[in-house]
């Protein structure tokens, strides 16, 4: 159980459930092939950022992006080959937890250093530079950690090109470079780093320090710096960029076949599915399935963005019934979760069959999901298909290759697509909503009559949050009907209802939340407002707890 509510709980995704579903309905149906790395279009620049396994990677890839410069984050050790294919322009040494002159440590591979290409060695990235190279590190007489001032000593370099003499940097190191190899000068050194900043004049840096954290408030530029000044690239990666390139790519993935896409509501799905249409038009076909534990207007909001605004025919399954029934007497929450999951997964194979055949199915998966699935493969495929252990595969005749288009792009970089596509903001900005819906903030049984009392509820939350303009700061706000019951008084009469519990907090990704300091005035007119509007409610709660220990979600 535990590894259970694990497994459903980190994903951040608003897509993530219907992915996960049809994820393992596929590899329920045979061992899946990784997807093949498609050539990048002519023109493309990459910069390839070698993982040494920093905490910090995927942030140096996000660095990069903001740049408007493509890059990827492939394991140390990636074959030339693979590095080939993507035009790589230049490569970042990213840190990681390892000594350099300790057995096995995992260094460079000696491509990095034979093709002339411009080399960043970020902490341990640097430090296997200097090893390698022919200079010599060494434990440091204390671990440093945390803010240290940068002097610079030379300027005139590209890499630190317009940045003042001195700067704050953020320090994370146990080992140093204590003797530079042949052909290196030191540019920049802290108070405890004579080498802080080292570089040779083939355009191969080393920084000890990270720019690629807010506590380098300079990093940016410097980042930038590698990018542009000392790589040569153009800053060519844009949104309409991305679509052009994706368009051509789609078509010739998908040829003349059929691709069949699964929408959530959510953005993933969203924007997978207009940027597929624009490439082969009526050749996809959505499906989108109610599962009756949507919000309010969620169901017929999804279609008319759909129908009116993106011109993409969908089919609409209104399974309400189905699911209700299948959840009746449900109470544990990762059992609500599993039928869920079923039930979906038993639909859409019903409507995928009446479509005939079909080639490709398109999923909203985006890289962070890749990079982390790449780190711990084994694990978490394993751990998935166990806690979905009873879920059926997909029909025979669904070959079913995967479209991705947004295997690459970070979140933020699909809002962007989104928008650049004429997706409407609301659906760009929505908060994240859980896979299985509002099931999770009915606390016990579902039924369709607390459904409609929660459905109220959650709709004077995000009405009187939006009109306060904290829906956008907020990470979620949302209502959670209790399975409490408690005594009031409304004019003469006593009541006995339910009891309302109201969630909001901030977060950047979910995995760490903060509960949302709101005006008292505006919960004040939340409840007022949910007392007197909703019937069977005579009591509010506000929670003030943060995660950890609490979950965002209460089930
Ligand atoms: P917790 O409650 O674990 O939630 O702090 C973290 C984030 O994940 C969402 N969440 C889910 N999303 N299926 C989903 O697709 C689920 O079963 C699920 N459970 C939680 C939650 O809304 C929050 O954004």
């Amino acid at each position: 159980m535990e590894e259970d509510t694990k497994t459903h709980r980190v994903s951040t995704s608003d897509d993530i459930e219907v992915s996960t579903y049809l994820g393992i309905a596929r590899a329920m149906q045979a061992e899946q092939p990784e997807p093949k790395e498609t050539a990048p279009l002519s023109g493309r620049e990459t910069i390839i950022i070698l993982d040494f396994g920093s905490q910090y990677s995927m942030l140096i890839a996000r660095r990069i992006r903001e740049c408007h410069v493509y890059c990827e984050v492939l394991p140390f050790d990636a074959p030339w080959e693979r590095v080939e294919k993507l035009n790589p322009k230049g490569f970042i040494l990213s840190g990681g937890p390892a000594s350099v002159y300790s057995e096995g440590a995992p260094l460079a591979p000696t491509y990095v250093f034979e093709k002339h290409l411009p080399v960043l060695g970020i902490c341990y990235g640097m430090q296997a530079i200097a090893h390698q190279l022919g200079g010599k590190v060494s434990p440091g007489e204390k671990r440093e950690y945390g803010h240290a001032v940068l002097h610079i000593e030379t300027d005139g370099s590209d890499l630190l090109a317009g940045l003042p003499t001195s700067m704050p940097v953020w320090m994370s190191h146990g080992d140093e470079v204590s003797e530079l190899p042949p052909g290196f000068r030191a540019l920049g050194y802290t108070e405890n780093a004579r080498y802080a900043v080292i570089g040779n004049d083939d355009g191969i840096y080393g920084l000890q320090f990270h720019p690629e954290v807010a506590h380098t408030p300079q990093g940016k530029q410097l980042i930038e710096n590698f990018a542009y000044r000392v790589c040569g690239c153009s800053g060519n990666w844009t949104p309409a960029r991305f679509i052009s390139d994706s368009v051509e790519r789609i078509r010739a993935q998908v040829g003349n076949g059929k691709v069949v896409c699964a929408l959530s509501g959510g953005v993933d799905s969203a924007v997978t599915a207009t940027l597929i249409h624009r490439a082969i038009g009526d050749s996809l076909t959505c499906i989108f399935i109610n599962n009756g534990l949507l919000r309010r207007e969620e169901p017929e909001r999804v279609l008319n963005t759909f129908d009116n605004n993106l011109k993409v025919k969908v089919i609409y399954i209104d399974a309400t019934e189905r699911f209700l029934r299948r959840l009746r007497g449900a109470v544990d929450p990762e059992l609500k979760r599993r039928i869920i999951g079923e039930e979906f997964i038993r639909i859409f194979e019903e409507e995928a069959t009446k479509l005939g055949t079909v080639d490709f199915l398109a999923q909203g998966t985006v890289y962070p999901d890749v990079i982390e699935s790449s780190s711990s493969r084994e694990n978490k495929a394993s751990a998935r298909i166990k806690s979905h252990h009873n879920v059926g595969g997909l029909p025979e005749h669904m070959s079913l290759n995967l479209v991705e288009p947004l295997r690459y792009l970070f979140k933020d970089e699909v809002r962007e697509v989104g928008l650049e596509l004429g997706i409407p903001e609301e659906m760009i900005w929505r908060q994240p909503f859980p896979g299985p819906g509002l099931s999770i903030r009915v606390i016990g049984e579902v039924t369709a009559e607390r459904l409609d009392i929660l459905r109220s509820a959650d709709w004077i939350v995000m009405n009187e949050i939006k009109k306060a303009k904290l829906y956008g700061q907020l990470w979620q706000s949302f209502a959670v009907l209790t399975d409490v019951r408690s005594v009031g008084v409304m004019g003469d009469t006593r009541t006995y209802g339910y009891l309302i519990a109201i969630r909001a907090v901030s977060s950047s990704d979910a995995m760490t939340a903060d509960w949302a300091r709101l005006p008292y005035e505006l919960l004040d007119r939340m409840s007022d407002r949910i007392v007197n509007e909703v019937p069977h409610v005579n009591r509010v709660v506000y929670d003030i707890t943060s995660k950890p220990p609490a979950t965002i979600e209460w089930e």
